[in-house]
């Protein structure tokens, strides 16, 4: 989400006569795109600002702005806090960026929090920059709702708001003709995406086939699906075109329905392992991914029991864990106690990894002796004999390079496999 709105505000300085520069020592406004999901983003961010103060020591003309979440959360306490900044902008402020650095020219600080209940860049073509030339990200709504307990994303990005579906046609259509082959449909929560379409009320699901229909070479993903609203209309159309990669992304935060209810997720645990069982019955090859939270307020050694049985029984291909980390203004800050010490948080957390990296090398391990159809995106890193791709379930392929380039699709056996990657050969 933050790499998209960074792309967004290169575009605009672009369009206001700024060059973007690989070389910070070259620059004369740098900006910091921030997040505030959890506390240790923002103590990065805060180390950060230490080494842009020096770089201001040698440079004192150079500005130094920071953009995004955390901007939107700390406001003007930040320009106080932080020496090095002069300017702030909100998530929903990018347009106002050109007027803010003239503000910042003529000698004064500059900021601007405001949200918007409709700003979505529609119209705005990222500027794809640091990009492997195959696969790119396409913003599709801002924003979230939700309110889930433990998070502020609701707070520093706004309202949910989706954005004009032609002008992602458009955008999908454009990376293709320049390209791409891969774009993934980005959103907080992608399936309550609703636009008027043809004349009538377009679903996520609609968006998504016609995003696929645009052309067969042009594979699609997305994320983030909640559990709540992914539809089997969804599901049914994932089945339906060979272009939508065969990959979910299902938060589930926690397996235990007391600790569900208690971060406001909207579903149970039932719930949530029927939709499961939705997605194995109509998409039998399909990959799930999940993000995990260990440790939230009131959480009990059986609540923890539950996650892990839970992901066993589910058997993620892939999960991002995290240790409950308190934000203020929150429902969770304001209303319960963050009640478990954080030996224990660690505890469950290096449990849950543990657990997650046994998952993740079984279900690599089924994939030898399979051949997958693999989008190459360029080298690997480790050695340029090698080229590294994704299968359509999104897990890294690697293979001995051949005549292909980056942008074919190419069929490959797996021969070997890690808890991060398979390895094998094009067939
Ligand atoms: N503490 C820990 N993890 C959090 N997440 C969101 N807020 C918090 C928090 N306060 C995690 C959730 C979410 C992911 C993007 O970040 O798992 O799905
Ligand atoms: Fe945060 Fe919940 Fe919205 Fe995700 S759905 S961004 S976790 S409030």
């Amino acid at each position: 989400m933050n790499f998209s709105d960074s792309e967004i505000v290169a575009s605009i300085l672009n369009e206001n006569d700024f060059e973007s520069t690989n070389e910070i020592r070259d620059a004369d406004v740098i900006f910091i795109n921030t997040c505030s999901i959890r506390d240790h983003a923002e103590q990065r961010v805060r180390k950060r600002l230490e080494f842009m103060q020096s770089l201001k020591k040698k440079n004192p003309l150079l500005v130094i702005g920071m953009l995004g979440c955390m901007a939107e959360r700390l406001k003007k306490q930040l320009l106080e806090e932080e020496q090095a900044l002069d300017l702030i902008a909100g998530p929903d402020s990018y347009r106002d960026l050109p007027r803010l650095l003239t503000e910042v020219a003529s000698g004064n600080k500059a900021i601007n929090t405001l949200l918007s209940i409709d700003e979505t860049y529609a119209d705005i073509s990222p500027i794809r920059y640091d990009s492997n030339g195959i696969s790119a990200f396409i913003s599709i709504m801002r924003g979230c709702e939700n309110y889930c307990a433990y998070c502020v994303v609701p707070y520093v990005r706004g309202k949910e708001r989706s954005r004009d579906a032609d002008s992602i046609l458009s955008e999908a259509k454009v990376l293709f003709q320049n390209g791409f082959r891969e774009v993934t449909l980005l959103g907080q929560n992608v399936n309550s995406y609703h636009w008027k379409l043809d004349g009538t009320e377009a679903s996520f699901a609609t968006l998504l086939k016609k995003v696929a229909s645009l052309d067969p070479l042009l594979r699609i993903r997305f994320a983030t699906s909640h559990p709540k609203n992914l539809s089997d209309e969804l599901i049914q159309t994932i089945a339906e075109k060979n272009n939508i990669c065969k990959s979910i992304h299902l938060p589930v935060q926690s397996g235990s329905t007391h600790i569900l209810n208690h971060m406001n997720r909207g579903y149970t645990r039932d719930l949530y392992l029927e939709r499961i069982h939705a997605i194995r019955t109509f998409l039998p090859d399909c990959a799930i991914s999940t993000d995990i939270i260990a440790g939230f307020c009131d959480e009990t050694e059986e609540d923890h029991q539950e996650t892990l049985s839970l992901m066993e029984h589910v058997a993620f291909d892939y999960a991002f864990m995290f240790r409950y980390s308190e934000r203020p203004d929150t429902l969770a800050a304001d209303r319960y106690k963050d009640n478990v010490p954080i030996e224990i948080k660690d505890r469950r957390l290096k449990e849950i990894i543990e657990l997650q990296q046994k998952l993740s090398f079984k279900s690599n391990k089924k994939d030898v002796g399979k051949t997958f159809e693999v989008l190459i995106e360029g080298f690997s890193k480790r050695s340029t004999e090698f080229f590294s791709g994704r299968n359509s379930q999104n897990k890294v392929v690697i293979f001995p390079i051949t005549q292909n380039i980056p942008g074919d699709y190419v069929q490959v056996k797996i021969n070997q496999s890690t808890s991060a990657t398979l390895i094998g050969e094009i067939c």
